[in-house]
């Protein structure tokens, strides 16, 4: 029997990102090839005739599982039934701005989508924050909506995660879909912590260590972390706009491993609400090893962490402390 369609969310639907990740979903990339959805799509009305293009182009992909399109800048018909919400809209960060510079932009944007899901969402819709600082977007949006349960909303790292996965596959000239096991830790900044420690590459003998095959600590401990931390960075300076097709990628990937579940002895990165595991400060959204069941994520516990390490995941927890301040100094 034909499942009951899935409605999902895209906020900021006519940016680059927006414009990736909708034929995704329509394709079941996101949500299985045997999954109906109908798109819902948000954005602001200086962009309302580019959203309606997108809707156009939706209808003439005729993408056999798209059931529907609503195309709005309405937040409260967008928000209205969705069973994921992928929040996508924002202020991006242009060439030579950190991520704070956008923040006051963003965290008045979070606030009132918080209560339009929060009212019109439908129960246990999960959410995924991909505009920056989305982390601390996502921090927000759990504060202003408070029914919405806070395992429930989520950030994407995962971009940076395939990131970290793409470094090794090709500094090993290996299979990127044979290394597994990375791990981002903390914020989707340049502060994150890409941690291969536990990293591993199936090979014709087993699953062998990434440290072990790479032999090279200064390699793992320096270059391979600086450019995963400043990949975005480095996108933005080739293609004068950031990462797009990749991003909208990731976000699929994410949604896809929190429905329907992570590969047995495989786990993913996700922003979630720290509970102190790993000594992270509660109350962060913070990024950690997680695997997915039953639509839940659960944080991959007793992971040993060096005194490196320590240092990493301290100093990024510091920076979403600061950005916090930051963020609710910019609401009052
Ligand atoms: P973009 O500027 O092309 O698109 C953003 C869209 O959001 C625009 O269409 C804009 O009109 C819309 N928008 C602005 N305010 C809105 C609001 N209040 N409600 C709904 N829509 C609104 O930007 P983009 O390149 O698509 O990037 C989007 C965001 O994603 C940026 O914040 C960017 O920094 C971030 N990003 C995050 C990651 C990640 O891994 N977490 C990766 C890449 C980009
Ligand atoms: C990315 O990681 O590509 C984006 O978050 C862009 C950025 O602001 O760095």
């Amino acid at each position: 029997m034909a499942k009951d369609p899935v409605r999902v969310l895209v906020t900021g639907a006519a940016g680059q990102i927006g414009y990736a990740l909708v034929p995704m979903i329509a394709r079941g990339v996101m949500l299985g090839a045997d999954q109906p959805v109908i798109l819902h799509m948000l954005d602001i009305p200086p962009a309302a005739e580019a959203l309606n293009g997108v809707k156009m182009e939706l209808v003439d992909a005729a993408f056999p599982l798209l059931k529907g399109v609503v195309a709005t800048t309405d937040a409260v018909e967008a928000c209205t039934g969705v069973n994921v919400a992928v929040m996508v809209g924002g202020f991006p960060r242009k060439e030579g701005m950190e991520r704070k510079d956008v923040m006051s932009k963003n965290v008045s944007i979070y606030k009132s989508q918080a209560s339009a899901l929060e009212k019109h969402a439908a129960p246990n819709c999960k959410v995924l924050v991909v505009a920056n600082p989305a982390n601390t977007n996502a921090l927000i949006l759990k504060e202003y909506a408070p029914s919405i349960p806070e395992k429930n909303i989520s950030c994407l790292t995962r971009l940076d995660h395939n990131r970290a996965l793409g470094q090794i596959s090709e500094r090993l000239n290996v299979q990127v879909s044979d290394v597994k096991n990375v791990i981002i830790w903390g914020n989707h900044s340049s502060s994150q912590y890409p941690d291969v420690n536990h990293a591993t590459v199936a090979t014709p003998a087993g699953d062998k260590p990434v440290r072990e095959l790479v032999a090279d600590d200064a390699w793992l401990n320096g270059e391979f972390i600086s450019t995963v931390q400043q990949r975005g960075a480095a996108i933005i300076k080739a293609r004068k706009l950031s990462s797009a097709l990749s991003a909208a990628s990731s976000a699929c990937d994410h949604i896809r491993d929190w429905v329907l579940g992570t590969p047995e002895g495989t786990w993913v990165s996700m922003g979630v609400y720290s509970d102190g595991s790993y000594n992270v400060p509660a109350g962060l959204i913070y990024s950690f090893p997680v695997t997915c069941k039953n639509g839940e994520w659960s944080i991959v516990q007793g992971l040993s962490i060096d005194e490196f390490s320590r240092k990493k995941l301290d100093a990024t927890a510091e920076e979403l402390s600061e950005e916090k301040a930051l963020a609710y100094s910019c609401l009052t």
